[in-house]
């Protein structure tokens, strides 16, 4: 069994990629393969039998809500939900007494929240690991679902550029957390004013300065691309800004025309979901080079091996 992860007595939260290192992160992927294979063979073991999860959503969720209860309960164990409206996140009550509180009735706590410092605040207080299921600074679970699908379809991560084409934002921020520091160069388009955060990509220079790349030219970015990376121009919590934004990432749409620019088997990813009238084209989601379900996919089995790394 893995032995990186686990620290003696101690117990690790998943709030950001950036506190993961470059072995961590291939452990987890590892072990995230060796469960899938496990899953579709029907020779899982219940290794979290007796053991739940919490999860915590100030917004909506697909992927990561169901991902994270078939996890838990294909591991034998099991999830609660709690919406926005069942404990009313830093409204009802403190986000201390809500961590502490949690902690004496589950073995770990999944929040999705709007400001990254609540998820690290519920990590601070409780007692119990904490992973981030996206908050407006980060998304590492994504990125983990993420690079197991690349190091499937690719066969490996370093050495392979990928092209991000849009906002730099909360996917693109654990992107630059994860992609240099595995051997993956990053090249970053987006429009005027919306560049990813200038800690991160500092972060993200410490491990080869010739693996980050910004730009304003999404052409640049994808000339020669191994991935092409979008995600929505407005996230969650940006819903007033959707006009001025549609504006500005105009020329920041991956159709065929610019995926052409890419090398011939390169594959389109986009962490759903998706709007098909604005940065991807259905053509091209739905099309041969695309790896978006197989994203979707993985972030089940991503997540697995985190909840039996760290809830063990
Ligand atoms: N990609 C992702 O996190 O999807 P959801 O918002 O549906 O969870
Ligand atoms: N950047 C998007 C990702 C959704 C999974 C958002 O935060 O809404």
């Amino acid at each position: 069994m893995p032995a990186l992860l686990h620290l003696k007595g101690q117990k690790r939260d998943f709030v950001s990629l950036a506190d993961y290192s470059r072995e961590e992160i291939w452990e987890l992927l590892r072990t995230a393969k060796q469960l899938k294979v496990a899953h579709k063979a029907g020779q899982e073991r219940p290794a979290l039998r007796g053991k739940t999860l919490a999860m915590i959503f100030q917004k909506p969720s697909l992927r990561t809500r169901v991902s994270f209860e078939t996890g838990m309960t294909q591991l034998g164990g099991h999830a609660i939900y709690l919406g926005p409206d069942d404990i009313k996140l830093g409204v009802r009550e403190t986000l201390e007494d809500v961590a502490k509180t949690l902690s004496r009735y589950v073995d770990g706590i999944m929040a999705r929240v709007f400001a990254h410092r609540d998820v690290e605040e519920l990590a601070r207080h409780a007692s119990v690991p904490v992973i981030n299921g996206l908050s407006d600074r980060e998304h590492p679970c994504q990125i983990l679902g993420d690079l197991l699908t690349i190091w499937e379809l690719k066969g490996r991560v370093e050495g392979l550029t990928l092209a991000w084409v849009g906002d730099g934002n909360n996917v693109c921020h654990s992107w630059l957390q994860a992609g240099p520091k595995l051997g993956l160069t990053l090249k970053v388009a987006t429009p005027e004013g919306y560049e990813p955060l200038p800690e991160i990509v500092e972060y993200a220079r410490r491990f080869g300065p010739e693996r980050v790349t910004l730009t304003h030219d999404p052409a640049e970015a994808v000339s020669g691309a191994d991935v092409v990376y979008t995600d929505v121009w407005a996230s969650m919590g940006q819903e007033a800004e959707a006009e001025r934004r549609r504006k500005a990432f105009k020329a920041f749409r991956v159709n065929k025309e610019l995926l052409r620019r890419a090398k011939p088997d390169a594959i389109v990813m986009h962490c759903l979901p998706a709007h098909y009238d604005e940065e991807i084209a259905h053509e091209v989601a739905h099309g041969p080079q695309s790896a978006i379900f197989d994203q979707a996919e993985n972030r089940l089995h991503a997540q697995k091996a985190l909840l039996a790394l760290l809830l063990r």
